[in-house]
């Protein structure tokens, strides 16, 4: 019996250090126990203010629409301007010259051709015969093109001075074989002289869905 009282004794000791040990951490205990503020009073009148205030939101998605126009001579263009739309779920526009071009308009051996003259003159603004396009209700707009001696064609000098693109983001993109875009997306904002124009980006025929993916993922949209 003398030899258990010490152990007994022991045994409290320890159940108490225990117990203390536990108490150590209440602020830890009373953080987990706070209630989610959703739950409190002021969490609900938070809510209900979020509520009225997304209702402007979802007017404001319907004039948030995404339009990829295009001009393509040989349908390059033309095919990232699919990919391109098919991704930001887009309506397409396509430029068509009011005077198609032929094969040979577009010999750039030929210093007579239709297309070395239109590019050596930039104030050259050859005729859109498609449909003009509303752009109301679109809110980023691609602007797709092949590079003509370094440049946009003339044809998308036109399109940027035929419409008023104040409060629209425009993205211009291109296709070549093998130039940058070099000045061309400038050329357009300086034509065009309304709208927020961001820096464009060149691309191969062959670009891939995942490419261009990552791209618009990138733009710095707000
Ligand atoms: C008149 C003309 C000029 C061109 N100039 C260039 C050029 O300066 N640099 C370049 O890399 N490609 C040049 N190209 C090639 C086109 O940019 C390229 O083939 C483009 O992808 C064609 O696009 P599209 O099929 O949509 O018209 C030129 C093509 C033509 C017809």
């Amino acid at each position: 019996m003398k030899k258990i009282i010490p152990v007994v004794i022991v045994l409290s000791l320890m159940l108490c250090l225990t117990a203390c040990g536990g108490k150590a951490a209440p602020g830890g205990a009373s953080e987990t126990e706070v209630p989610p503020s959703s739950e409190t009073p002021e969490g609900t009148q938070a809510d209900e203010a979020a509520e009225t205030e997304a209702a402007p939101a979802e007017n404001t998605a319907s004039e948030g629409g995404v339009l990829v126009v295009f001009f393509s001579a040989t349908g390059t263009t033309k095919g990232v301007a699919e990919k391109i739309a098919a991704l930001e779920n887009a309506d397409l526009y396509e430029i068509k010259a009011a005077q198609e071009y032929t094969d040979d308009d577009l010999n750039w051996h030929d210093s007579a051709s239709r297309t070395t003259k239109e590019q050596n003159d930039s104030s050259a603004r050859p005729e859109i015969g498609s449909e003009p396009i509303s752009l109301e209700g679109y809110s980023k707009i691609y602007v797709g093109y092949p590079i003509w001696w370094g440049e946009e064609p003339r044809i998308m000098d036109t399109f940027a001075e035929s419409y008023d693109f104040t409060g629209k983001t425009l993205i211009p993109f291109c296709t070549s074989g093998g130039s940058g875009i070099g000045r061309s997306g400038q050329n357009l904002a300086e034509n065009a002289g309304a709208g927020i124009w961001l820096e464009g980006q060149r691309f191969s025929g062959g670009v891939s869905e995942a490419d261009l993916q990552s791209w618009i993922d990138e733009l710095p949209l707000n």
